[in-house]
């Protein structure tokens, strides 16, 4: 197929209307929802029976705990969960009655609504926070003590309510302890840049002229966020020559109409960024105590888990930094993120808390089925169109290779991109072209066409909160907020 007129291309058929699914049930709305559009508006459906989605996604179960790991510390999987929900939240809905034109609950710019709320003046927000408004800080909730860390609660949970639930703008980040803890960095990240302000040189900091230092410590805060989702976390994920080319040359299908915020399309919120599932492993080295435990048991040590009867986290289950990001130390086991794959660790085949339309159902209890479920409802091509209206290389069927003659012709966005990274991208290390290009170019896309990003107000700002000025990964940023394995 000829390449279309790429300028066509872009929020064309925003979709507003109607409700979908999302991990966790959301209580409350609690942020102005953003828009939903499609990047490829044109291509045809893919369009497999069910049953044969069905097979596939049971097709995807890994079973070997010992799974094969790729060279990218696993805490950068919960920060790319961490950084979903700042970006794409579906309305709740079911699998079962799902509809094509969801609402989307969060804006799609990386601006940390899923940390900030509404700020410390809004009436829904505000009790997360404490001290003045101009100088609001996020409160830190404490630990429950056990016997073999010590006596003293430590500060280093959710606040939470009476039932367990988290006071934080979007329950699914307390769905497992690991997204949970990542999200307390961030709190805490908050915290300590507020608390440095005086030290920091207005020569690197771009402070504005009547800025409270909330709204300055927010922006240097998300600013070394955005830096990090870019020249951290994205650059890990996908190919270098597409980064280079992206980078210097901007996005060639994520395509924003003049004056309008960015996005957020469907192939990369139900297909493409969905990888992250593919990267979750069924047992982590968690800390000291706890240094070889299951996935199942990090979803116990949550809110909605009920922490085996505990008000707040048990300090025994307070993350060790040094396990989830390379800081250099050495006799520590460092966990590192399955490859990029078809396979899916086991306990992503028993998910709680589905919507009750779904409920009755195992498959739709099974994250691989309800990924291929929700792209056939959501009208997304297949990866073959994809790849062919991109230009770039096509798997061949018997690459595909997936058991299923119908899937091997025409394959579901997802499987593609997942199997795409095991055949072209590195043995699974990273994605392969199209995953690289779909991914790259929507997160440069919300970074250039968000009006507040540090890309769009100053190209030139650097990170300065690193030990070196201009570099600045996550593991500096555990290193700045200095609580690096609070059990010892
Ligand atoms: C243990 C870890 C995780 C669990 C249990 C989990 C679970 C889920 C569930 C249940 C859904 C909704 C499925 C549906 O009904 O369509 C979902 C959606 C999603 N997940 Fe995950 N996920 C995890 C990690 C990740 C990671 C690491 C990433 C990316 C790096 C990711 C990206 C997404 C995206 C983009 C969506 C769609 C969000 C929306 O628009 O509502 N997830 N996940």
């Amino acid at each position: 197929m000829a390449k279309k007129n790429l300028t066509l291309h872009g929020n064309t058929t925003p979709l507003t209307k109607a409700l979908a699914t999302a991990n966790k049930p959301a209580t409350r709305e609690v942020l102005p929802a953003g828009k939903f559009g499609r990047m490829f508006p044109d291509l045809p459906a893919n369009n497999l029976p069910d049953q044969v989605l069905i097979d596939l996604g049971n097709s995807m179960r890994d079973n070997d705990p010992v799974a094969s790991d790729s060279p990218i510390p696993a805490g950068y999987t919960y920060l790319g969960q961490f950084i979903d929900h700042d970006l794409s939240f579906t309305k709740e809905g079911g699998i079962v009655g799902g509809v094509t034109s969801p609402t989307q609950l969060r804006s799609p710019e990386l601006e940390l609504d899923s940390l900030y709320g509404k700020g410390p003046n809004n009436a829904e927000s505000k009790g997360m926070y404490e001290g003045p408004p101009t100088a609001a800080r996020f409160k830190i909730g404490l630990s429950t003590p056990t016997g073999d860390v010590g006596p003293n609660p430590l500060p280093n949970d959710h606040l939470r309510n009476p039932d367990k639930s988290s006071f934080i703008p979007d329950p699914r980040n307390d769905e497992n302890l690991l997204v949970a803890q990542t999200h307390l960095l961030f709190m805490k990240f908050h915290n300590k840049v507020l608390d440095a302000l005086p030290t920091l040189s207005a020569e690197h900091d771009v402070a504005r002229p009547g800025e409270s230092p909330f709204k300055r410590a927010q922006r240097i805060v998300t600013w070394h966020y955005q830096w990090i989702v870019w020249n951290d976390f994205v650059r890990r994920l996908i190919r270098p020559g597409v980064f280079a080319s992206i980078e210097n040359n901007g996005p060639m299908f994520y395509k924003v109409l003049s004056g309008q915020r960015p996005f957020m399309p469907v192939e990369f919120s139900v297909a493409a960024y969905r990888l992250g599932h593919s990267m979750v492993r069924d047992s982590y080295s968690h800390n000291r105590v706890f240094f070889d435990t299951s996935l199942d048991l990090l979803f116990t040590f949550t809110g909605n888990g009920g922490m085996f009867g505990s008000p707040t986290l048990p300090s025994n289950w307070i993350i060790d930094w040094r396990r989830f990001y390379n800081l250099g130390v050495s006799g520590v086991p460092l966990n590192f993120t399955r490859k990029i794959d078809t396979k899916i660790a086991n306990s992503l085949f028993t998910l709680a808390g589905m919507p009750t339309s779904d409920a009755g159902n195992p498959d739709l209890a099974k994250l691989s089925v309800r990924n291929l479920l929700r792209g056939k409802i959501q009208k997304l091509p297949s990866g073959q169109q994809i790849a062919n209206f991109m230009g770039a290389v096509i798997l061949q069927p018997d690459e595909i290779n997936s058991g299923i003659p119908a899937v091997d012709a025409d394959t579901p966005l997802w499987y593609y991109i997942l199997r795409e990274a095991a055949v072209l991208g590195n043995g699974g290390n990273n994605l392969g072209p199209v995953g690289s290009r779909l991914v790259g170019e929507v997160f440069m896309g919300l970074l250039q066409n968000d009006p507040g990003s540090y890309l769009r107000k100053r190209p030139t700002w650097r990170p300065f909160l690193g030990s070196t000025f201009g570099m600045f990964e996550m593991a500096d940023l555990v290193k700045f907020v200095n609580d690096i394995n609070p059990i010892g």
